[in-house]
């Protein structure tokens, strides 16, 4: 697989923190983002699942355990691939690691449910992030789900005193066009950080729309016991008034 120097610059990022990431997943905001997630995915039991971006496959690991019958994980960077599959062989669950990238993305099958979870963002620029939304779409089945994990376009930058509280800073660097590049620090020992981006509001819902998906919806944000407060009082509050990320699901007609 041939990779773009944008490409090579992210799986390089990845690869020096791949053996660390599953600890960032303990993080206070890594809660919010699985209680996010979870409230909006179909019942995965017996269901295929395509999980794009995988990374370590923490999530496809999640998914396998909510009850689905297969899940196959693909990520560019084969290292993370490689840790997701160390774990596999240390605890089998059945789960399938394949080395892709989104962007070439071939269809691999027809799964009921396709989760690009911190996959677009990466994209190298707009015309990229339309074709990984579509390549996503080709593997759904007809009325399969997407449910896709991306970084919030509405996100006030100037608001992230509070991140610390969940483990997590994002300082801003530079934009380019619309698109603002951002490194997020992760407080895990010792620490991890990469470059992340920040799309305009409305890309995700037009790639979606163009990929001929229908019932495009942003889910709320959650964050575990925030509703009830069993957590202390107020402690998710600016989390969740400005959260990092956004989930967006929508169908296959
Ligand atoms: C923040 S991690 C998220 C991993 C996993 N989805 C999770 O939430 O734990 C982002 C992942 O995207 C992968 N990635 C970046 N660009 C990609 C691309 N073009 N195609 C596939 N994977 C990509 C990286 O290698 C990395 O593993």
């Amino acid at each position: 697989m041939r990779k773009s120097v944008h490409h090579d610059r992210i799986s390089a990022q990845y690869q020096s923190v791949s053996s660390r990431y599953d600890l960032v997943k303990n993080l206070p905001y890594a809660f919010a983002e699985r209680e996010t997630l979870c409230a909006a995915l179909p019942d995965l039991t017996g269901r295929s699942v395509l999980d794009v971006a995988c990374g370590t496959g923490y999530y496809s690991r999640l998914f396998k355990r909510l009850g689905a019958d297969r899940v196959v994980g693909v990520d560019i960077e084969r290292s993370m691939v490689d840790c997701a599959r160390e774990i596999e062989e240390e605890d089998p669950l059945g789960i399938s690691y394949e080395v892709h990238d989104a962007a070439g993305l071939p269809v691999l099958g027809e799964f009921d449910v396709v989760t690009p979870i911190w996959a677009f963002v990466h994209a190298k620029d707009a015309a990229e992030y339309d074709g990984m939304v579509a390549r996503c779409a080709r593997n759904l089945a007809p009325g399969g789900t997407m449910v896709a994990l991306v970084s919030n376009p509405d996100i006030d930058l100037e608001r992230m005193t509070a991140y610390p509280r969940y483990g997590l800073s994002i300082t801003p660097k530079e934009k380019h066009g619309d698109l603002q590049v951002i490194t997020i620090g992760m407080d895990v020992d010792p620490p991890v950080s990469f470059d992340g981006f920040f799309w305009p509001a409305g890309i995700t819902e037009a790639a979606m729309a163009k990929a001929g998906l229908t019932g495009i919806r942003r889910r709320p944000d959650l964050a575990p016991g925030h509703v009830d407060g069993v957590n202390p009082k107020g402690y998710w509050t600016e989390f969740v008034e400005n959260p990092p990320f956004a989930l967006y699901t929508a169908e296959r007609p």
